[in-house]
């Protein structure tokens, strides 16, 4: 048995190496149609709409709706609610999804006030007086890492649940 495996291994060793195969291929071509040099995203020109479906949804899900088996809290009808504590206004900005997103400051304050906007998936949760975030604000604090994002996050929750708000963020938070 001890022979077999090593005169398998052996064989193995003495494969040809013309088989080995270079990843990615330096002399792959592209699709024909597809010659064009890819447009980086932040500069397509994509709506709030469709910049939320390509870089948010994948974890986010389609309408908000969140995914507790992958940690993701439910945006729906509640992420508006961090607007109403003190730090809630930055922590959007500074969570990992928003600020490592592959948008300009511009593109992620026009997506952030699409999610928080009146009819926007945020719903009711947004406070009235909601102002909307403007470029300059998003630059302010983006590059600002969060470096106990579980910590930061708690003490929001808290501070929401000292106003008496439900946490409905689908995490089954008690
Ligand atoms: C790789 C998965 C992933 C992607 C992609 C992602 N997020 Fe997130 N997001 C999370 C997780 C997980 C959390 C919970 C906090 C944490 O652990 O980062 C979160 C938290 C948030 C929060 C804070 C809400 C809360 O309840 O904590 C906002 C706002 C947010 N994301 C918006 C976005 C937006 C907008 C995008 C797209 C530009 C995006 N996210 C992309 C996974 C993701």
């Amino acid at each position: 048995m001890r022979l077999l495996i090593l005169a398998g291994l052996a064989a193995a060793l003495a494969a040809p190496p013309a088989l080995a195969r270079a990843f990615p291929d330096p002399q792959q071509k592209p699709a024909p149609g597809n010659e064009a040099p890819q447009t980086p995203i932040a500069q397509a020109g994509y709506s709030a709409a469709t910049n939320y479906q390509l870089q948010c949804r994948g974890c986010h899900l389609g309408s908000g709706e969140g995914a507790p088996r992958n940690d993701t809290p439910k945006m729906a009808g509640f992420v508006g609610n961090f607007l109403r504590v003190a730090g809630g206004r930055e922590f959007l900005v500074r969570v990992p999804g928003v600020a490592q997103a592959a948008l300009s400051d511009a593109q992620i304050a026009e997506l952030l006030n699409w999610i928080l906007e009146p009819g926007g998936m945020a719903g009711a949760s947004t406070p009235a007086n909601f102002q909307p975030y403007s470029a300059e604000e998003v630059g302010k604090v983006r590059h600002n890492a969060l470096l106990n994002l579980p910590g930061t996050r708690a003490g929001l929750i808290a501070r929401m649940r000292e106003q008496g708000l439900a946490i409905e963020d689908g995490m089954g938070t008690p």
